[in-house]
């Protein structure tokens, strides 16, 4: 059936108040649209059956059945793009961060709290977030944070794993998961939000890397306000000046100063069953470890702590056990030396 007959299909169901019949056809528009490569108009169709299937659930008013609609064929092939799917327990607490960085994350959750008022006044809510910076330095756990104090679930995505070296296919990707995200009112979380730069490697022209980007700042212009896309990428540098641009907000995550690693140990430590067995040394130890990531400061940290503990196990297991400085000193040192290679 044509696009003709299934809009005077959907004014007749319409009229004649015949749900099921509505949305059966309404659905087959949705497809339709698809295959003609109307994208976003079919997401927009989506976006309004999710909305309509919210109200009549929250009104309690009929049941509809029809959320089946899209757990079809689609649905299981979006599945294999999606590293993960998660509900997150993270709140600032977990995360170190200077005060700019701290502000610009919070204005964003505070904007999706107060949806009703920018709504009331028809102004847009912030829903794309970039975040860029050094490796190790909080990207995927501020993602977490987001995803945990706005109490939404998170779809996990590697866009490694969706660019497609087949012509067409990465696009093609990547709308499905959008609508997923959109439907399912998720948050799309893009790890790796670099790698569509490889798109380019993988055909020889620049046509299919344009389409990609296309798709994307389409998707991006058409994505329902309370769908959250976060990307993340440590060579902001690859991504396309045109995709950087429709970022609401692009947060850096940098290397830690001395009161961050002071944080940071703080932090690892909070559960109060290890101490340093030479704490004046610590401040020593401290600045020599700026310049490294949180993580690599952090593991070697954990590690130094499973290392002093096999020593003083061989005794006695301590109520409170003692980190030694030196093993702790040794393996940052150690880090350094891996950082200055890469
Ligand atoms: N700002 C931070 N505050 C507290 N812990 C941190 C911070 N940054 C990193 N960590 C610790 O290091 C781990 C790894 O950090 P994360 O995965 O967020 O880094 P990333 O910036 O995403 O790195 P990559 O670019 O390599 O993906 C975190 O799970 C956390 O334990
Ligand atoms: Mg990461």
């Amino acid at each position: 059936m044509g696009q003709t007959e299934l809009i005077k299909d959907i004014a007749k169901y319409g009229l004649e108040n015949d749900q099921e019949k509505l949305l059966s056809v309404l659905n087959e528009l949705i497809e339709h649209s698809k295959k003609s490569r109307r994208l976003n108009f079919a997401l927009q169709l989506q976006s309004i059956l999710k909305d309509s299937i919210k109200l009549q659930k929250t009104s309690g008013l009929t049941k509809v059945g029809s959320e089946a609609y899209f757990q079809k064929a689609e649905d299981r092939e979006v599945n294999d793009l999606i590293i993960e799917k998660l509900t997150s327990d993270y709140t600032f607490e977990n995360l170190i961060c200077d005060e700019k960085v701290k502000n610009q994350l919070e204005y964003f959750i505070q904007e999706h709290h107060s949806s009703e008022i920018l709504n009331k006044y028809s102004l847009p809510i912030a829903n794309k977030v970039l975040l860029h910076g050094h490796s190790g330095c909080g990207k995927t756990l501020a993602s977490y944070v987001l995803a945990g104090e706005l109490d939404k679930m998170m779809i996990v995505v590697n866009l490694g794993a969706i660019v497609s070296s087949r012509l067409g296919e990465t696009s093609k990707n990547l709308a499905k998961l959008f609508r997923k995200a959109a439907y399912e009112d998720s948050i799309i979380f893009i790890d790796e939000f670099d790698s569509l730069g490889k798109v380019r490697d993988y055909n020889q022209d620049h046509g299919e890397m344009k389409r990609v980007v296309n798709t994307i700042l389409q998707l991006f212009d058409y994505l329902p306000q309370s769908t959250i896309v976060i990307a993340a990428t440590n060579q902001v540098d690859m991504v396309d000046d045109a995709l950087l641009r429709r970022f609401d907000l692009s947060v850096m995550f940098d290397l830690p100063d001395y009161e961050q690693i002071k944080a940071l140990i703080e932090l690892t430590l909070k559960n109060g069953h290890f101490k340093f067995n030479r704490p004046k040394e610590l401040q020593k130890v401290i600045k020599n470890s700026v310049g490294l990531s949180y993580y690599s400061i952090q593991k070697a940290l954990i590690t130094a702590i499973k290392r002093s503990l096999f020593i003083q196990a061989k005794k006695k297991i301590p109520e409170i056990a003692l980190i030694n400085v030196e093993i702790w000193e040794q393996l940052l040192k150690e880090e350094k030396n891996n950082t200055l290679k890469k």
